[in-house]
């Protein structure tokens, strides 16, 4: 029998989480999308509370934007999650468009 020592049980659990990571990464790259509506040209402010969920919209269609009201069912889309690391305001992005998804990252200002 083998005893792993703390660090190295530690270093196991970084490198499955990279691993998981790299994997979404790898999906939404290579995974071709319908383009998504344009909610706002502009991001959405929202004051989030620390731990909370928030499913953010990714269709663009929803009423109740930035957040997911369902409008996206039957179609490819699907609401992303969002845990609120802290407490504060967040910009969500509006256009749909940002590759830091939920948040903004100014890809509005590049859409034509
Ligand atoms: S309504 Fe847009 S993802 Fe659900």
């Amino acid at each position: 029998m083998t005893f792993r020592t703390a660090p190295a049980i530690i270093d196991g659990w970084r490198h499955a989480r990279r691993a998981r990571l790299s994997a979404r990464i790898r999906f939404f790259k290579e995974t071709p999308m319908a383009d998504p509506q344009i909610a706002s040209r502009t991001p959405m402010a929202v004051d989030v509370e620390e731990g909370k969920a928030y499913w953010w919209c990714t269709c663009g269609k929803s009423a109740k934007q930035p957040f997911c009201d369902g409008s996206h069912k039957g179609s490819e889309f699907a609401p992303l999650k969002y845990e609120a690391p802290r407490s504060g305001t967040v910009w969500f992005c509006g256009c749909k468009h940002t590759a830091n998804a939920p948040l903004c990252d100014g890809a509005h200002k590049k859409l034509p």
